[in-house]
């Protein structure tokens, strides 16, 4: 499996860095309130995990399932395929998702959560690529801007493998064909 990549990007040591980073803020933003904190699934379930483990105030965890990729092309379609459970009516709502590139999925979940009436909507993501962005959407926290090639581990895959890898990389050219 590494074999496959041509380059590591973030490790471990590199994200724990950031992920307390982020922590220490949304500890002190978050403090005294009940968010609903809602990973999107597969890809951030790694980054979640680990990031959840550093908040300290009260929250209901309850991922979502959404999807707008084939392969490693953007389909450009957002669907929910499993919804949350909560009702956010009147609740903070935090995504927490692996990765903004077309800007796409968050850009649509944001704008679903506002509309069922959460008291506020923000975004963690564990990396963004700048350059890949089809519509206006910022995330609110970010460990890394990463560059426009396709990266596997730590919960992001290519056609559902290399999730495992415990640090974000670059595939090979040769393993994937567009
Ligand atoms: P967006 O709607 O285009 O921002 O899509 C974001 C989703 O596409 C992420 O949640 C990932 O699942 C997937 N994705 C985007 N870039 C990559 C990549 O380089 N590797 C693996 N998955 C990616
Ligand atoms: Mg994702």
């Amino acid at each position: 499996m590494n074999n496959d990549i041509e380059k590591i990007l973030f490790d471990q040591n590199k994200l724990d860095v950031k992920m307390n980073q982020i922590a220490t803020k949304l500890n002190k933003k978050y403090e005294g309130e009940q968010p609903i904190v809602v990973p999107v699934l597969n890809g951030a379930m790694i980054f979640a995990s680990d990031l959840i483990k550093k908040l300290n105030f009260k929250l209901t965890i309850d991922p979502i399932k959404a999807s707008s990729y084939e392969g490693t092309n953007s389909t450009g379609k957002v669907k929910i395929v499993q919804d949350i459970k909560s009702d956010v009516k009147n609740r903070p709502v935090i995504f927490i998702e692996d990765i903004i590139d077309t800007g796409r999925t968050l850009f649509s979940l944001t704008k679903v959560m506002k509309k069922r009436g959460a008291s506020s909507v923000e975004v963690v993501t564990m990396l963004d690529k700048p350059a890949a962005r089809v519509v206006d959407f910022h995330a609110d926290y970010c460990c890394f801007d990463a560059p426009n090639n396709f990266l596997v581990g730590y919960g992001l895959d290519y056609n559902g493998l290399y999730r495992n890898l415990p640090y974000v990389g670059v595939l090979k050219h040769e393993v994937y064909a567009y």
